[in-house]
């Protein structure tokens, strides 16, 4: 049975990690760990993830990007597990295909190669020609969709016990990473709704010359086997010049990953929620190719003002502002101290803009912040885990190029140059539910009563200007305010 399988596989480890902090039943104090043995430790649960299939290693390779949940080396270690999937065989993909098409892979591609590009934990990609054309062939894994579904059944009575049994912030965040994969991985296994998505962000972005999205071949889309231009790239983590190349700009694109993400999550609202390096590759001559659409949400516009109205006041330094737009975002706790938590974004400020080489920023960060986060009344909701994803793509990516980035100061001008897209984007079509001057107001932390008054104010300072009291009718506020005519 599926739940005895896994209960082998990672009792054993459970049970280490509780002797970590917990005495052994009736006696013995908590375990003494050297740094050696948290290594074996994380090697055998990468083995173990691996070991278990797609679920798992999927999952695994979500909790990779937090670092603010899994501490080293277990982070580390798991971000290796996409290398560890066992490759389906050819024989077995190629029978897929042909189910799926009714007639056999050679009679469709021209050419099929059987070595796969890559292979990972819910498919499997192949290079072939198709009408003269070079494309990848994305298949699905066989009976991964009964896996996953046997094994997100199991986990969700699993972690509703866990946290009744230990209240800790850190597993509740963790549990809602879980929950959301739960609710997205249905999607991620049907390759009609990948095609769907992938053509709307090619779509979305045709008009910038700095982003890639391939193309999909139209008439060879099915649930379990999906076709896309091939796109040649290095992956963006791994840049380098080789002789005779032209050298790729690491800031560049960095920022173009940047502004892609600002774009997607602030004024398209359709954003690709799977944003790691794996999924983000670097043309020969500099551009960004984005890959890989199983994962894309939605984002309302109420949540896009509220992220605006976060975002700036970051950008202006203002703490009072960010801690309203967290409480706007459903971050923070309802009993939480005020205090305590204008105290946390002060830090995170001074953070986020004090002169420091990275090595120390980012001790202090662990050190300080997540040791505080740990405790603190800040929870992540669903749509945020995938901006943090996000956030830690760049901020690993501007890292790793350049000693002393620092992310905020790093988007403040690309989200202001976007300003104007984003207040078009909130401006049309359907109207908010929430009255906006007085999101604003609420974001500058001010009375209800002076709220209106100020997030004008604000808003009209940034160039994100409101109509007048007069335009409010309803009748005009669907139209986009009137600044951006001169803006
Ligand atoms: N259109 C493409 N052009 C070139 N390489 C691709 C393309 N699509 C996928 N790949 C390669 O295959 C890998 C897996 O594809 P991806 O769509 O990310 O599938 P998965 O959902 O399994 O991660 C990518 O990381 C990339 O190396
Ligand atoms: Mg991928």
């Amino acid at each position: 049975m599926r739940a005895l399988v896994i209960f082998r596989h990672l009792a054993p480890l459970v049970l280490s990690f509780l002797r970590d902090r917990k005495r052994w039943w009736f006696f013995g104090a908590p375990m003494r760990r050297t740094p050696a043995f948290h290594q074996a430790r994380a090697e055998r649960l990468v083995a173990a993830i691996a070991e278990l299939g797609p679920s798992f290693v999927k999952l695994g390779q979500v909790f990779s990007s937090r670092s603010d949940l899994l501490p080293e080396p277990y982070v580390s270690a798991i971000s290796t597990l996409t290398d560890q999937v066992p490759p389906v065989p050819s024989p077995i993909i190629e029978h897929e295909i042909e189910r799926a098409y009714g007639r056999p892979v050679r009679s469709v591609f021209e050419r099929f190669e059987t070595e796969p590009l890559a292979a990972a934990s819910l498919g499997q990609v192949h290079r072939a020609t198709y009408q003269g054309e070079q494309v990848v062939v994305k298949v699905l894994r066989p009976g991964v969709e009964e896996l996953v579904r046997k094994d997100m059944a199991l986990a969700r009575p699993v972690l509703r016990w866990l946290e009744r049994r230990v209240p800790n912030p850190h597993l509740r965040n963790a549990r809602t990473v879980i929950e959301e994969f739960a609710a997205r991985v249905p999607e991620e296994m049907d390759f009609v709704h990948e095609a769907g998505n992938a053509q709307r962000i090619r779509e979305n972005f045709k008009d910038n010359p700095r982003v890639v999205i391939p193309r999909v071949i139209p008439e060879l889309v099915r649930p379990r086997v999906l076709v896309l231009e091939y796109v040649e790239g290095t992956r963006v983590d791994r840049l380098s010049s080789r002789p005779g190349e032209r050298p790729q700009d690491p800031r560049g694109v960095v920022s173009t990953v940047m502004e892609l993400y600002l774009r997607m999550m602030l004024v398209d609202g359709f954003f690709h929620a799977d944003p790691h390096p794996g999924n983000v590759l670097v043309t020969p001559d500099g551009k960004v190719v984005v890959l890989d659409f199983c994962m894309v949400i939605p984002v309302t516009r109420e949540l896009r003002w509220q992220l605006v109205t976060t975002i700036f006041a970051a950008i202006r330094r203002d703490a009072a502002g960010v801690v309203a737009g967290f409480e706007l975002l459903g971050m923070i706790d309802a009993g939480a101290d005020p205090e305590q938590v204008r105290g946390l974004a002060d830090r995170l400020l001074t953070l986020a803009y004090v002169e420091m080489p990275m090595r120390e920023r980012v001790e202090l960060v662990t050190n300080e912040v997540m040791a505080a986060l740990y405790d603190w009344p800040v929870r992540l909701p669903s749509e945020m885990v995938y901006f943090a994803r996000t956030a830690a793509l760049i901020e690993g990516l501007g890292v790793r190029y350049d000693d002393s980035f620092n992310a905020i100061t790093f988007a403040s001008p690309i989200a202001l140059r976007m300003r104007r897209d984003i207040l078009v984007s909130l401006g049309q079509g359907e109207l908010p539910p929430v009255d906006l001057p007085t999101v604003v107001g609420a974001a500058l932390g001010l009375a209800a009563g002076k709220a209106v008054k100020a997030g004008r104010e604000f808003m009209r300072r940034l160039g994100l200007g409101f109509p007048s009291d007069d335009d409010d009718a309803p009748s005009d506020r669907r139209r986009p305010p009137t600044l951006l005519a001169g803006d």
